[in-house]
């Protein structure tokens, strides 16, 4: 079976992972030094957010060149090195494209700003001439995902299309030399041996040409976002990537309407697989955790395709802190990756979750870099509360991040109890329980068959010989007969003596 079909991919934040340097910033120097952590704990694949060269206005999802390292991150021989040695370790690596958009620094949009409205150069991109009398309100009524408009307006009065950051401008994926310039970039990184893609914002880069305002009417089709045409382009990059050896894989970042939409996109010869959002973003609710595992495995089903599961990642408030934050949520955060590990299909893990950390609320307005919250006036926090640093030991005054005296994002001073290093050697911590559960999952197989069980209790077999249970409730439950009668791997909080599974709790039994 391919291997991304039930594979464990840990995502790597470049910016937080480990700095070499010490300048505060994490580097591919130190994901390198960090990469016998990753094979320890587990898991089969890395995905590296974006480290190409970028002025960071949205730290790296504005590409200023797909084939190269920025400097702060390392050089292009630091990235070839990181592959190697993941290799040599057993793990894949996946990098993330970003072909939505460009930088506003990428050559082709300095072209297509020093050339008059209408050049060809121009048509790489969006550029509309504005609406009214003197063109100066914008061609619709589009809005960033950002917060504020999806368009602005160049010196020579034409605007240009942004669905994020103004410094993300939107390619124009009708355009020959857009298609042609990606195809080139997946062979170079191919070369490169790397072992996927994830893609970003996989939904977005077909857009009406009409470009009607998006309207409130439901049912009316959305402008831009999940349009068929996208199909397209993956089907043409399928080619590509079936010419390589080595069972190589997409993941798409597709945020649609429903899983049937989703699976639209998993087809045979489109992408392999891709994040499962219905699942992060369930409440911590039995009937909403199990809806969404069923959605997501009858919409797959007809297309071949493997469900993935997620729980956190660089976009989202951090699990722990969804979950009701504290020990609450520490210890339903343990619970549910007691769930998604046992289910079948492929697993994301983001970066830190392995320790339990929390979202960081308190962080400084100084220090807070995304765009979010500087377009939305500080309305909305944006995403640096889940992209702090990572706690690794006592070695220096960023725990373990770099050597220098500080990290780009402060990390709280709570954390030096949870290094990786303090939980290394307590065999209750939570690196452990995700060491012990990920070795585990090695010998998962087989379909997953729920059990009846009362309001508040999942419970399923894998195969015939294992059983998942899940107390997603407060108070103690009575286990299921079949756990009663069968022997106890794994659970993510301390047993309570008798038949009893306790409340926010998870445990694996072979029966
Ligand atoms: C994706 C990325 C996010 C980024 C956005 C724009 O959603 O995950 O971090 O800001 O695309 O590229």
């Amino acid at each position: 079976m391919s291997w991304w079909r039930h594979a464990v991919i840990y995502q790597v934040y470049v910016w937080s992972f480990a700095d070499s340097d010490g300048d505060g910033i994490g580097d591919l120097r130190g994901v390198r030094s960090r990469l016998p952590y990753l094979r320890e704990l587990g898991v089969d694949a890395i995905w590296l957010n974006p480290f190409y060269p970028s002025p960071q206005a949205d730290n790296g999802y504005d590409v200023a060149d797909y084939r190269d390292v920025d400097p702060r991150f390392g050089v292009l021989a630091d990235a070839d090195d990181l592959i190697h040695d993941a290799h040599a370790l057993g793990l894949r690596i996946i990098i993330d494209l970003v072909p939505n958009h460009t930088s506003s620094e990428h050559p082709w949009f300095r072209a297509a700003l020093a050339a008059p409205p209408g050049a060809a150069v121009r048509g790489r991109y969006l550029f509309r001439d504005g609406r009214g009398r003197y063109g100066d309100r914008p061609p619709n009524n589009w809005t960033s995902r950002f917060g504020g408009r999806a368009w602005t307006r160049a010196p020579d009065g034409q605007w240009y299309l942004h669905l994020f950051a103004p410094q993300q401008p939107d390619l124009d994926w009708t355009d020959d030399e857009v298609r042609a310039e990606f195809r080139d970039i997946l062979r170079y990184w191919l070369d490169r041996g790397v072992d996927g893609f994830r893609i970003d914002v996989a939904h977005g880069l077909a857009k009406d040409p009409q470009m009607p305002d998006v309207s409130a009417e439901p049912g009316s089709a959305h402008p831009h976002w999940d349009l068929d045409e996208v199909h397209d382009v993956y089907r043409d990059w399928r080619r590509i990537l079936d010419g390589y050896p080595g069972d190589r894989v997409f993941v798409g970042e597709i945020w649609v309407q429903s899983t049937e939409r989703l699976a639209l996109y998993l087809r045979p010869d489109e992408l392999h697989t891709a994040f499962n959002f219905e699942f992060l973003t369930a409440p911590w609710e039995a009937a909403a955790l199990r809806k969404a595992v069923d959605d997501s495995r009858r919409a797959l089903g007809p297309v071949g395709a493997p469900a993935t599961w997620v729980l956190s990642n660089h976009d989202v408030v951090r699990h722990v802190t969804r979950y009701g934050g504290g020990e609450t949520g520490l210890r339903r955060a343990r619970a549910a990756i007691l769930l998604m590990l046992a289910l079948p299909g492929s697993a994301y893990l983001y970066q830190g979750e392995e320790l339990g950390l929390p979202e960081v609320e308190d962080l400084p307005d100084e220090v807070r870099r995304d765009p979010v919250f500087q377009r939305t006036g500080g309305a909305d926090p944006g995403r640096d509360g889940c992209r702090v640093p990572l706690p690794w030991s006592a070695a220096s005054a960023s725990l373990g991040f770099g050597p220098g005296p500080e990290s780009w994002l402060p990390q709280p001073p709570a954390w030096a109890a949870l290094t990786a290093e303090r939980q290394n050697g307590d065999p209750t911590s939570t690196l452990n329980l995700y060491r012990a559960a990920l070795a585990l999952r090695r010998d998962l197989n087989g379909e997953l068959t729920w059990l009846s069980t009362p309001g508040g209790v999942l419970a399923f077999r894998r195969g015939s010989g294992f059983l998942c249970v899940i107390n997603v409730g407060d108070s103690a439950v009575r286990l299921p007969a079949e756990a009663r009668s069968g022997a106890l791997l794994l659970t993510s909080s301390a047993r309570v003596p008798g038949d009893f599974l306790p409340g926010a709790t998870a445990a694996w039994y072979r029966c």
